[in-house]
């Protein structure tokens, strides 16, 4: 990005238009990078749109399993990975090996996978889930017993809304997990109206405190059907840009300012230009792992 002339974020939207590339972002990018893109969501919106889209090259702007989903459903096109360092640490908890041993010991009962998880991993599980989705996603199983991985969190919020016994995998988000009740309730003290809205990767003792349990992007939708206006955001930080752009009338109160996800602000304006001309960055799923893992993400996308 050396010319003179156009700012950064404009040259990149012309090097996007000129390759034919849609720049996808999740909610908790940093303000920059979801001002360049073409949309932003939660993980279930961002595997959606990159289904959908009609683009040559997708640009995934977020962690390496968002990329590996778009690369997963849409072997024709080119994802790339501005940052390909970017990773969940929570993916990471869980490994196909480990997954299948604890499928066998428990019977053969289906595996609902997270999306927080390795293209490998979703490759041996029976159906993905998203914090949006995790409940339909439960309940639309026949069986009665299931094994929910990686996050623990998410499944004992999902055990708590289904009738079916949902047997954890002992895997965690480090920085939801790490939000205290001390520190919710220290945050509720100081902002005695305002509503408090967490993500289901947060622990059941902090869930209990909450008005509302969303995804990112069912927090912004909460926010605007809500006829409070002042709310407590119980996710990353990251997530107080979307929702302040969408709601500029009402105030928002980030819970802790601890919950960073370092590897979500990864990714800065010269990585996109860089992959984008370079072509670098690129995602690919070996065909066996995809086509086994596709199945799992498109049984999730076409639960309703
Ligand atoms: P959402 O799907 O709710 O955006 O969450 C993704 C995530 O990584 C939360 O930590
Ligand atoms: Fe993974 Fe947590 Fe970061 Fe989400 S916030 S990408 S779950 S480490």
């Amino acid at each position: 990005m050396t010319t003179t002339h156009s700012t950064p974020h404009q040259k990149i939207r012309d090097l996007a238009k000129a390759k034919k590339a849609i720049i996808l972002a999740h909610n908790y990018q940093s303000a920059q990078i979801q001002d360049v893109a073409d949309l932003c969501g939660d993980s279930l919106e961002m595997s959606i749109k990159a289904a959908a889209t009609d683009a040559e090259i997708i640009v995934c702007c977020g962690v390496r399993f968002m990329a590996e989903t778009a690369a997963i459903l849409c072997p024709d096109k080119i994802v790339l990975m501005p940052n390909p360092d970017a990773g969940c640490p929570m993916a990471n908890m869980v490994t196909p090996e480990a997954l299948l041993k604890r499928k066998e010991e428990l019977g053969g009962i289906p595996v609902i996978t997270y999306v927080n998880s390795s293209a490998a991993v979703k490759a041996v599980s029976d159906i993905c889930c998203t914090s949006a989705n995790v409940v339909q996603v439960v309940n639309a199983l026949k069986e009665d017993e299931v094994l929910m991985t990686p996050d623990r969190n998410l499944a004992r919020y999902a055990a708590a809304h289904t009738d079916k016994k949902v047997h954890l995998w002992d895997g965690y988000c480090p920085f939801h997990n790490d939000l205290s009740v001390e520190a919710v309730k220290a945050s509720k003290a100081a902002h005695p109206k305002a509503l408090f809205v967490a993500h289901p990767e947060c622990t059941p003792e902090v869930l209990e405190l909450a008005d509302s349990i969303q995804s990112t992007s069912g927090m912004i939708r909460f926010v605007g059907e809500s006829s409070a206006d002042q709310f407590i955001i119980g996710t990353e930080i990251g997530l107080l840009h979307p929702i302040s752009k969408a709601y500029p009338e009402k105030t928002f109160f980030p819970v802790s300012d601890q919950l960073v996800c370092a590897d979500m602000k990864k990714t800065q304006l010269q990585d996109i230009w860089d992959c984008l001309e370079n072509m670098s960055g690129r995602v690919v799923i070996e065909e066996t792992i995809r086509i086994k893992a596709m199945d799992a993400v498109k049984k999730m996308i076409n639960t309703k």
